[in-house]
């Protein structure tokens, strides 16, 4: 087994005057995600490559009481048995705005900050929503595979639906729900909303009950949070209220729609088609909607250009730097707000 510092770039302590006393922050990056994350935190920090760990389990017996701060890429599963093994952990900065696979109520009973990367992808998401709604209801990549085969030779493509006239239904008008919702009015689109309280700053018309909103629109847009509170909100009776000619759109946590009755829909008609970006079980996508040919879907791309995921690298080094420095953690999530000191709390 390697020493702490044998898959790490092990940094210079960082200690600035009248910042708070520095002790070595080791972060541990459990799975590999953007390299750029590693490669900044290597500039300053001890930073520790676990799955280049010949045996990682081992290496978390002896070297997890040193570590104090971990950078999460990807969607990684740190429920709360995960976290005690970590009992000096102070912060996980988190890769992405939505954080449903960390146990954030079980972070704040341990005392350790929660971060995420809220505002720098709202719009790259946003366009990403709007790209795939008009795909879906237009049929573009049906279409364009059409052409590629040749067959346009043989007579024109078929007309297709369309957005004209359409209500769109946002579930959850957050920062990118908002974002989606300027952009779909902009094309001329009435917007209503579901969500689990009205919002006194916005005019769009707000359902209280999604079974209601999915009977007022065409198409529904799922961009709410993912977790236990959310999960299957769009089941079997919500697609049958969405109806015939209704569209899904999902660009936020597979676990919010039942996939089993999704496809149900999709393959007898109940509703016309749906353009997914998230699945319950990434990135195994299920063969039956894999053939369905009224579904258009993406592999989770919703926030990955290169600019955006920059900034999410950023973002999350940038909350790990400052923890580092003594300053207040720049985006913790609701449940852990930073308490006004440094150090594990709990
Ligand atoms: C990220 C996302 O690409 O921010 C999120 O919550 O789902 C995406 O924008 C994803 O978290 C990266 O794994």
């Amino acid at each position: 087994m390697g020493g702490p510092c044998a898959t790490s770039g092990c940094g210079a302590k960082v200690g600035k005057k009248g910042a708070r006393p520095m002790k070595p922050l080791d972060v541990l990056m459990p799975v590999e995600g953007m390299g750029l994350i590693g490669e900044m935190i290597a500039t300053r920090l001890p930073v520790h490559r676990l799955w280049l760990e010949p045996n990682p389990d081992l290496w978390l017996v002896e070297w997890g009481p040193r570590i104090r701060a971990i950078a999460l890429a990807g969607h990684f599963r740190a429920d709360e048995a995960y976290l005690r093994q970590f009992p000096n952990l102070e912060i996980i900065s988190s890769f992405g705005v939505g954080y449903d696979h960390i146990d954030a109520k079980a972070a704040s009973r341990l005392g350790i900050i929660v971060t995420n990367t809220p505002g720098v992808l709202d719009d790259e998401v946003a366009d990403t929503a709007l790209g795939l709604m008009i795909m879906t209801v237009r049929q573009l990549p049906q279409a364009e595979r059409y052409l590629r085969a040749g067959l346009w030779l043989e007579g024109a493509y078929p007309l297709t639906p369309s957005l004209r006239g359409r209500t769109v239904g946002i579930v959850g008008l957050g920062r990118i729900g908002k974002a989606i919702a300027t952009r779909v009015s902009a094309f001329g689109l009435d917007v209503v909303y579901h969500g689990r309280n009205p919002q006194a700053d916005v005019a769009y018309r707000y359902f209280p009950s999604l079974v209601d909103m999915a009977k007022a629109a065409d198409i529904l847009i799922v961009v709410a949070p993912g977790g236990p509170a959310t999960r299957h909100i769009v089941d079997a009776e919500v697609l049958a209220a969405l109806g015939p000619d209704g569209v899904l759109i999902n660009v936020a946590r597979g676990s919010l729609v039942d996939e089993g009755a999704l496809i149900e829909a999709l393959r007898t008609g109940q509703i016309l088609a749906a353009g997914l970006d998230v699945y319950e079980n990434e990135p195994s996508v299920p063969a039956e909607l894999i053939a369905l040919p009224n579904a258009v879907l993406l592999p989770h791309v919703g926030s990955a250009s290169v600019k955006t995921r920059r900034a999410m690298a950023e973002r999350v080094v940038a909350n790990i730097f400052a923890w580092a420095d003594g300053k207040p953690p720049l985006t913790p999530v609701p449940e852990t707000p930073w308490p006004g000191r440094w150090g594990r709390g709990g």
